[in-house]
C-alpha cells in the first residue's frame, strides 16, 4: 500500500465488479434507444471510463471535456472550459462520466451546458458520491459508491496531481495535506 494512504476504502476488485455491474445496467437501459455518447470529464474520470466501457455492449462513442472552477467565484458555480467537445452532441443521448461528485457545482454547470448544446438526454454516472458535501442540487443516475466526507485518492483521483495511478480508492493521510 502507498505510504500516504491511511486506509483503503474501496479495493481494486470492488471497483472492477461495480464497473461491470454499471456497464451491464447501461447496456440494458439503452438497448432499444440511440446508443449514448459518454462525455468524460478530465482528468480524474479516465480510469473509471476505461473500466466501464469494457462492459457496455452498445455502439457507444466517448469524448472528453476539461473544465475548471473560476478562481474566486467558486460559489457562483461558474466554470471555465479548458477543453471543449470535438463533436456535436445535438440530438444525442449523453452520459456524463465523473470520478466524484463533491459540492456538485461542476456537474450542475456541465449538465446545463450539455442541454444548451442540444443533447436530447443527459444522464450522469459517477464512480463516487460524497452527498454530505453537496451545496447545489444535483444527483447522479448511476453511482458506484457513496462515501463519507473524507479526502480520497487513487483510481484517477488526485491530491496535487499525484496518486491518480493507485489501483484502489484510499483515504489520504491527514499529515499529507495539513
Ligand atoms: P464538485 O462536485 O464541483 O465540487 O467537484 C468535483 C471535483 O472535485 C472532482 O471531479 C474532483 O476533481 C474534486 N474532488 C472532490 N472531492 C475529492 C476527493 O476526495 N479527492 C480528490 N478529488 C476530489
Ligand atoms: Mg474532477
Amino acid at each position: 500500500m502507498n505510504k500516504d494512504v491511511a486506509r483503503i476504502l474501496i479495493s481494486e476488485e470492488e471497483i472492477r465488479n461495480k464497473s461491470k455491474e454499471l456497464g451491464m445496467l447501461i447496456t440494458e437501459e439503452y438497448k432499444d434507444k440511440k446508443a449514448p455518447i459518454l462525455v468524460a470529464l478530465l482528468t480524474g474520470s479516465v480510469p473509471f471510463l476505461a473500466e466501464l466501457i469494457k462492459h457496455i455492449d452498445l455502439d457507444i462513442e466517448y469524448e472528453f471535456m476539461d473544465v475548471s472552477s473560476y478562481e474566486g467565484t467558486e460559489s457562483t458555480g461558474d466554470i471555465k472550459i479548458l477543453k471543449d467537445l470535438d463533436r456535436s452532441i445535438r440530438n444525442e443521448n449523453v452520459i456524463l462520466v465523473e470520478d466524484i461528485i463533491d459540492t456538485g457545482r461542476t456537474l450542475k454547470t456541465v449538465t446545463r451546458l450539455m442541454w444548451e448544446k442540444g443533447a436530447s438526454d443527459v444522464k450522469i454516472i459517477t464512480l463516487l458520491d460524497k452527498p454530505e458535501r453537496r451545496t447545489v442540487e444535483i444527483e447522479a443516475d448511476y453511482i458506484g459508491f457513496t462515501i463519507p466526507n473524507e479526502f480520497v485518492i487513487g483510481f484517477g483521483l488526485d491530491f496535487d496531481q499525484k496518486y491518480r495511478n493507485l489501483p484502489y480508492i484510499g483515504v489520504l493521510k491527514e499529515e499529507c495535506y495539513k
